[in-house]
């Protein structure tokens, strides 16, 4: 069955949500506020790097069945919304959810005829109840409120859409759960019944989960350092136990991007907002930011004084697949960097001209990676993209100073191939 959606925000998620919603028949208005990004979609261009993304929405505007509007009102309204928009996070954790009030603002304010609105923004546990009391019964629309958080990955974004481990529906109206299970008709997956603020939390528990399990394989890689034992090893075959599981015991800088480290912070704030010491979440936290700092403490030892080295930095997003650089860990590395008075000459493959000003002051841009490390006597290894695994790194030593030291902070280089290079190769817990 065709239903008429409205999807409010056309970052990684609205525009995800918005194009694979129809492509599975359904008739979507996306709103975006954002007056350059909006007129940059409706041309058929997504403004950041998502693989199969471009494809989806040039498909969605040629079927007729996907329109772009500025903002919220009774003709760009469907009886179903979906809030796609974003929840950042201030410097102490508290969530900013002034994009989430607006937009309920605006649902409140016009008077829209809503079924059911859908939320995929990720909001504090607790906040969902508080918004269907505050905004939609009562005087309001009277429509139903369902919490459906998200768990795409930035870079396989479509291929996740399609392919969830599970969809999460937290809502206490069943024509309203019934109606969102329609919406995913298509896709093969558990779908979890439960109330709004469980829903909410699976999130956050989801997120802070991943995190632990990153930070954790990093602190036994500094382990590892120390007592000259291999984690590629050692997480290979700690992973092959089904109980714990291969995926993200990849050591290296920490995490980044618009999820981890906000949704840690985030529960760790709720967390004490209610009375709770959340001990485990707090050192996760600070695992991560430690792995940071780990990496200028590698490149001093090998480099000394920092004070006029040069140091290539290759990746700038948080991770491969992506073009995202929020609360990337290369970022605050070449900010230590710069402080430190070494000059820095960065290169990510999917950063195009023009962002240099996400970059901090003082660091340069380069348009290839064997130009970025050319006159550095140190490179850092900060996006496991494949381009570098498979760089001539032979001749980038050429190229570079003494002592040609290579911070590997993803371990995904071969530590052999790079020694024979006559590079000083050092990884993250690797022998
Ligand atoms: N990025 C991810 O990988 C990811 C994964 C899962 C969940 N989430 C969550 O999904 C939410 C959205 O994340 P994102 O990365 O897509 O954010 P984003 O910042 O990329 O996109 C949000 C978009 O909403 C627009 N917007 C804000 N207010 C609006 C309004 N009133 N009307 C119309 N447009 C409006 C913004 O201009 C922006 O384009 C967040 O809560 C995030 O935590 C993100």
């Amino acid at each position: 069955m065709c239903m008429k959606i409205s999807v409010i925000g056309a970052g990684y998620v609205g525009l995800v949500a918005a194009c694979c919603l129809v492509n599975s028949g359904h008739e979507v208005t996306c709103i975006e506020c954002d007056d350059q990004k909006r007129k940059k979609i409706q041309e058929g261009i997504v403004p950041f790097y998502e693989d199969g993304l471009e494809r989806l929405l040039v498909k969605g505007l040629e079927s007729g069945r996907l329109s772009f509007a500025a903002g919220l009102s009774k003709s760009t309204s469907a009886p179903v919304v979906m809030v796609a928009v974003g929840t950042p996070s201030g410097p102490d954790g508290m969530v900013d959810l002034s994009q989430i009030y607006d937009v309920m603002t605006a649902v409140a304010e016009q008077q829209l005829k809503l079924r059911v609105l859908i939320m995929k923004s990720t909001v504090p546990p607790g906040l969902g109840a508080q918004l269907q009391r505050l905004f939609l019964s009562g005087k309001g629309s009277g429509a139903a409120y369902i919490s459906n958080p998200e768990f795409l990955r930035e870079g396989q974004a479509v291929m996740d859409w399609y392919n969830p481990d599970r969809i999460v529906l937290g809502g206490d109206n069943c024509e309203a759960v019934e109606l969102a299970k329609d919406l995913y008709k298509d896709i093969k997956a558990p779908v979890c019944v439960m109330d709004i603020t469980s829903a909410e939390m699976v999130k956050y528990a989801s997120n802070a989960f991943l995190a632990t399990k990153i930070s954790f394989i990093n602190e036994i890689a500094n382990l590892c350092d120390l007592m000259e034992a291999d984690i590629t090893s050692v997480a290979m075959a700690v992973g092959l136990d089904k109980r714990i599981g291969s995926h993200y015991l990849q050591a290296g800088l920490g995490y980044g991007g618009s999820c981890f480290p906000k949704d840690t912070r985030g529960l760790n704030f709720i967390s004490s907002y209610n009375g709770y010491t959340f001990n485990l979440l707090k050192s996760v936290i600070e695992v991560n930011f430690q792995q940071r700092i780990l990496a200028i403490r590698k490149l001093s030892l090998h480099l000394g004084s920092l004070v006029d080295k040069r140091v290539g930095m290759l990746g700038l997003s948080f991770k491969p697949g992506t073009d995202d650089t929020r609360e990337s860990p290369s970022l605050d590395i070449i900010r230590m960097l710069i402080n430190e008075g070494a000059r820095v000459s960065a290169y990510d493959p999917k950063f195009g001209v023009g962002r240099e000003k996400l970059l901090p002051p003082g660091c340069k841009l380069h348009s290839d990676a064997m130009s970025a490390v050319s006159g550095c006597h140190a490179v850092v290894v900060a996006t496991d993209w494949q381009e570098f695994a498979e760089m001539d790194w032979k001749a980038a030593r050429e190229r570079m100073l003494y002592p040609y030291v290579l911070l590997d902070g993803r371990n995904c280089l071969d530590p052999g191939k790079l020694r024979e290079s006559g590079i000083r190769y050092i990884g993250m817990g690797k022998r």
